[in-house]
């Protein structure tokens, strides 16, 4: 599987879902991070990305995933704001992702940005599971840190079981209402026919193996039948933001979903104006696990192969825009990649 590991691409999960139902809060579970208490009332204003790999999976994902099983280098999760007037990023997100964690709070079920994230997904045809969160709310919880969920279930009284299968149906019920078939992710054979709901719960992580391991079964199914692309081409990608760095100027916050983006290329970015022609001066990555939003501490490397969130230092990037398309010149016509850049604004 050694070869397989370096040409597959790394699969881009988009985490959607109503505001405050816990996306954030899984993600910083699964690197072991405190990005959300960092954030403004608690509310994601960005889109961000976070590489989590493959080492970290199968470790949290303990004995439900043997890594021998996999051959994908990893999974990019990009976090996205569930608050209602952020709508562009989150189909921004939605079009990035390969596959997708739509992110929905037991207790409170479908709310009016659940149903947002449904019809991005459904437009995409992006393959997705429900992250059933907050789970250790339901009255009575014995909780379990870390198990998978049915030996966590295994730990819980009756009454407190069975309130939790109340909601999880409930979840499933309103599912089938927007035409989506779904069921306990254990009951699910295909998870592209049927929605795989996971109970989870993002402040004891009990059902987190669960959810990284049907992710990576899914994305491995997805990206073998579909993905497996040459990662080896120009690179693509899409600007997250621009930001002031000291020492660079103006940079971008970018995730490449395509081929390779090395230090010295010419790059064309959709700008403010017109598309901006640069010359990379330096690719900044954040450490494994680390969001790109909040890292602090950048490695310069030579290259990134995608999937991956980077920064990029280049002149000239003030006026580059977010949500803009990145495209690699290598041996085209700069002409035609700045006529690609432009239709696609
Ligand atoms: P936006 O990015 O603004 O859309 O919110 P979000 O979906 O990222 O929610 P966030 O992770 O910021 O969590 C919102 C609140 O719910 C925080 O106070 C979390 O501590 C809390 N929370 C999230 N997940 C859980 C959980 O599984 N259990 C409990 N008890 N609280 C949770
Ligand atoms: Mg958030």
């Amino acid at each position: 599987t050694q070869d397989t590991r370096t040409t597959l691409r790394t699969p881009i999960v988009a985490v959607l879902g109503h505001v405050d139902h816990g996306k954030t809060s899984l993600l910083d579970k699964i690197r072991g991070s405190a990005v959300s208490e960092g954030e403004a009332g608690a509310i994601t204003q960005h889109i961000g990305a976070t590489d989590i790999p493959l080492e970290t999976i199968s470790t949290m994902a303990g004995e439900l995933v043997d890594p021998d099983d996999f051959d994908l280098p990893g999974l990019l999760f990009i976090d996205t704001p569930g608050h209602h007037s952020f709508s562009t990023l989150r189909a921004r997100g939605g079009a990035l992702a390969d596959i997708a964690v739509l992110v929905v709070d037991v207790n409170d079920g479908f709310q009016p940005q659940t149903e947002e994230a449904i019809d991005i997904l459904r437009r995409t045809g992006t393959p997705f599971v429900v992250a059933a969160n907050k789970a250790d709310t339901t009255p009575g919880w014995n909780p379990q840190e870390g198990e998978p969920i049915q030996r966590s279930l295994a730990a819980q009284s009756d009454r407190a079981e069975s309130m939790l299968n109340e909601n999880l149906y409930e979840i499933i019920g309103q599912l089938s209402d927007v035409g989506f078939s779904a069921d306990l992710y254990w009951r699910v054979q295909d998870f592209q026919k049927n929605i795989g709901v996971v109970p989870v719960s993002a402040m004891t992580a009990e059902g987190i193996p669960d959810l990284l391991t049907v992710l990576m079964g899914l994305s491995q199914r997805f990206m073998r039948e579909e993905m497996a692309i040459d990662v080896h081409g120009p690179g693509e990608g899409t600007v997250l933001e621009v930001k002031d760095e000291r020492g660079f100027g103006a940079t971008v916050d970018a995730v490449i979903y395509d081929g390779v983006l090395r230090n010295g290329d010419t790059v064309v970015i959709g700008g403010q104006n017109e598309p901006i022609v640069t010359e990379v001066r330096a690719l900044l990555r954040p450490r494994p696990l680390a969001e790109i939003r909040t890292e602090k501490k950048f490695e310069k490397v030579a290259e990134v192969t995608a999937a991956a969130g980077v920064k990029i230092a280049a002149p000239d990037l003030d006026d580059a825009m977010a949500g803009a398309p990145i495209r690699v010149v290598r041996d085209r016509p700069v002409e035609d990649v700045v006529a690609e850049v432009k239709a696609e604004l």
